[in-house]
């Protein structure tokens, strides 16, 4: 069944997109104009609105500051040189929303109204989407408890809401990257494989303490015993080891990326043997020290295909092949690019048209 969905429009009356500086555009700090919010509220969605962008009042009783009844989701759109605006994927964003929304005890969105009031959002603000290479507009989608009530049981009301802002890449340069073996991200049984926002507040000490030994960002094991990948802080780890492209499976502890997932199937699709497993920290530093290990890099939205440049374990940094040099990512990398930016034919239908 497909809903259609109402929203009501108020536009601003003061765009800043003429102050707005966008050949300097670090992550998530710059919001374009106008944002959407929606109640739930006696077991429905209601009030969709889009709305200017500024500042909501809430109260400071809500679950979601409390107890992180929270979650979110990250997409991006990209203009194409013709002018026409595309959304990448939104569908597989929608589902994992209410994969998230299901694990914190949350209500479920209908796809068709996630992506339709995205589009609408981005459709209203399209002009804040950037031109440049490599730039995008960061969407950011998230739910979170409002009930005024201390009592740690799930909300009966949630708001929904969509913030947009242009951005350019996430990381600038090839990271330093070390493998985590005392922290946990996440545990079997825990809530690793939903957006929570939880998650992120967990990973900040951990990432702190790396950024303090000069890391860019942690390679997650497993919380049994540290011996296997999970992923890193925000985005999923891919390698080619031995001509094979491998990246750990998913499960519970691990978010399924969409970017992981486009990554595959191109891989699949050029004829690369893929493996979906178990991937243990002892061969990927045992094909680092040989030279085995070709390729290794992030996949997610904000990072895109992030580069490592070096893997520290145990206090040993292992350094790998220049990015620029990199058969696999640089050509992954550009295929992304060209779909993206309309360089390219969908074949996939991956491409959300405004
Ligand atoms: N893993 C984590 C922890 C992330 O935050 C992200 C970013 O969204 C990803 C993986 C990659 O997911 P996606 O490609 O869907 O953005
Ligand atoms: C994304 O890639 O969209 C993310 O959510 C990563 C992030 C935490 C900045």
């Amino acid at each position: 069944m497909t809903e259609t969905l109402d929203i009501k429009i108020t536009k601003t009356n003061h765009s800043r997109l003429q102050e707005t500086d966008f050949d300097n555009l670090p992550f998530g700090k710059t919001f374009a104009d106008h944002m959407l919010v929606a109640d739930y509220e006696d077991g429905e969605w209601k009030n969709f609105q889009i709305i200017p962008y500024g500042e909501i009042g809430l109260s400071p009783a809500i679950s979601a500051l409390h107890y992180g009844q929270s979650f979110f989701e990250g997409i991006k759109a990209y203009k194409h040189a013709d002018g026409n605006v595309s959304i990448f994927r939104p569908d597989k964003n929608a589902a994992r929303f209410n994969k998230s929304a299901d694990r914190l005890c949350m209500p479920e969105l209908p796809e068709e109204i996630f992506v339709q009031s995205i589009a609408a959002l981005v459709d209203i603000d399209r002009d804040w989407i950037p031109s440049k290479a490599n730039h995008a507009l960061y969407i950011r989608p998230f739910m979170f408890a409002t009930d005024p009530y201390l009592g740690v049981t799930p909300s009966k009301t949630y708001k929904y809401m969509v913030l947009t802002g242009p951005v350019g890449p996430y990381f600038s340069k090839a990271l330093r990257v070390k493998i985590e073996t005392h922290f946990t991200r996440a545990a079997e049984g825990g809530m690793g494989y939903a957006k929570a926002a939880g998650n992120y507040g967990a990973g900040m000490l951990p990432a702190k303490r790396a950024a303090e030994e000069g890391f860019d960002q942690l390679i997650w094991t497993d919380g049994k015993d540290h011996l296997y990948v999970e992923e890193m802080g925000a985005a999923n780890a891919m390698f080619m080891l031995d001509g094979k492209l491998i990246t750990p499976l998913t499960r519970d502890t691990i978010l399924d990326g969409v970017t992981r997932n486009t990554v595959l199937t191109l891989a699949r699709e050029w004829g690369i043997p893929v493996e979906e497993r178990n991937v243990s920290v002892a061969e990927i530093i045992e094909g680092a020290k040989t030279g085995k290990l070709t390729d290794a890099f992030g996949a997610g939205t904000a990072a895109t295909i992030a580069p490592v440049g070096s893997i520290s374990y145990n206090g040993e940094e292992y350094f790998l092949s220049d990015p620029k040099t990199r058969e696999f990512s640089q050509k992954v990398l550009k295929e992304l690019d060209a779909i993206k930016y309309g360089n390219a034919v969908d074949t996939h239908g991956w491409n959300y048209m405004v």
